[in-house]
C-alpha cells in the first residue's frame, strides 16, 4: 500500500518551520540556515553535492537517510518551489538547479498553475490547484506503487495533516527560537492521538520525532 511521508522537516522550538519575509536572497527568511545546520553535515546532504558526511553527524544521517527510500513522487507548496512572485518568471524552474534531488514526479501546488517542466534526472514539475485529497490522487497514479513524499513548506504539510492524509510524518525540532514565520501545529490540536511517537535525540541537539498513524 502506498504511503503518504514527510521527511526531515525542521522546527524551531516554538514551532516555526521557516522564517519571514520569504524572498531570493533568503528562502528562509530571517531563519537564515539555522533551521538546517544539523543536516549539513549528513551524508545525505554532502552526497547531493558528491561529497561525503561527518561521521559525526551519523545518528542524525539515520533518519535524514530515509526521505528517499521508496518515494515514487514529491508533492510540494507554491513557497517551497521559489520566493513570492516567481508565478510572473516564466523562466523559474525550482531552486534546485539542472537536476533537482527529487527524481520523480514533483507536483507543486499553486493557484496558477502552468505547464508541466521536465528536468534533468527524473524530475519533472507538474503545477497543480487541487485540494490536497486530489493532489494525493494524483500523485499516487504517478508514483506507480511508491509512497508519496510531501515536501513542505509548512503550510502544506499542516493541510496535509488536518485532512488526515499523512501516514508517516518525521519532524527535527531544533532548540532554536525564531519568534516568528510561518507555523506547522496551529490547528492540529490533538493530532498525537492518531500516531504512535518516538523521539530521539542526537548529539547534534536535535530532536527527531517520528508520528506513525495506528
Ligand atoms: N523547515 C523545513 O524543513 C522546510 C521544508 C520545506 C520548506 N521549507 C520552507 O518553508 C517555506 C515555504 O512554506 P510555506 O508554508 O510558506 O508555503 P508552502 O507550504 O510551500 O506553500 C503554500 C502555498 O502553496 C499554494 N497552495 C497550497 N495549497 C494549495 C492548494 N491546495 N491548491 C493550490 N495552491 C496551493 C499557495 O500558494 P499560491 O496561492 O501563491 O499559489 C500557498 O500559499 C519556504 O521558506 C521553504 O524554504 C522549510
Amino acid at each position: 500500500m502506498s504511503e503518504t511521508r514527510v521527511h526531515n522537516l525542521a522546527v524551531s522550538l516554538d514551532g516555526f518551520a521557516t522564517g519571514e519575509p520569504q524572498s531570493l536572497e533568503a528562502p528562509f527568511g530571517h531563519a537564515g540556515e539555522r533551521l538546517h545546520e544539523w543536516f549539513f553535515p549528513t551524508a545525505t546532504f554532502r552526497a547531493m553535492a558528491g561529497g561525503e558526511g561527518d561521521p559525526a553527524a551519523a545518528p542524525d544521517d539515520a533518519f535524514a537517510s530515509r526521505w528517499g527510500d521508496r518515494i515514487g513522487a514529491e508533492i510540494m507548496g507554491a513557497n517551497k518551489f521559489g520566493p513570492p512572485g516567481w508565478q510572473d518568471d516564466p523562466d523559474w524552474r525550482g531552486w534546485w538547479g539542472p537536476n533537482p534531488p527529487f527524481h520523480t514526479p514533483t507536483f507543486v501546488l499553486t493557484h496558477r498553475p502552468r505547464g508541466p517542466v521536465e528536468m534533468e534526472g527524473g524530475t519533472t514539475f507538474h503545477f497543480l490547484d487541487a485540494s490536497p485529497a486530489d493532489a494525493l490522487a494524483a500523485a499516487r497514479d504517478a508514483a506507480g506503487g511508491l509512497d508519496v513524499r510531501i515536501g513542505g513548506g509548512p503550510t502544506v504539510v499542516r493541510d496535509f495533516l488536518a485532512e488526515g492524509l499523512v501516514d508517516h510524518l518525521h519532524v527535527v525540532i531544533v532548540p532554536i527560537l525564531l519568534g516568528r514565520g510561518v507555523r506547522l501545529w496551529d490547528g492540529l490540536e490533538g493530532l498525537e492521538k492518531d500516531y504512535d511517537i518516538e523521539s530521539t535525540t542526537t548529539p547534534s541537539g536535535v530532536t527527531h520525532l517520528t508520528f506513525d498513524r495506528r
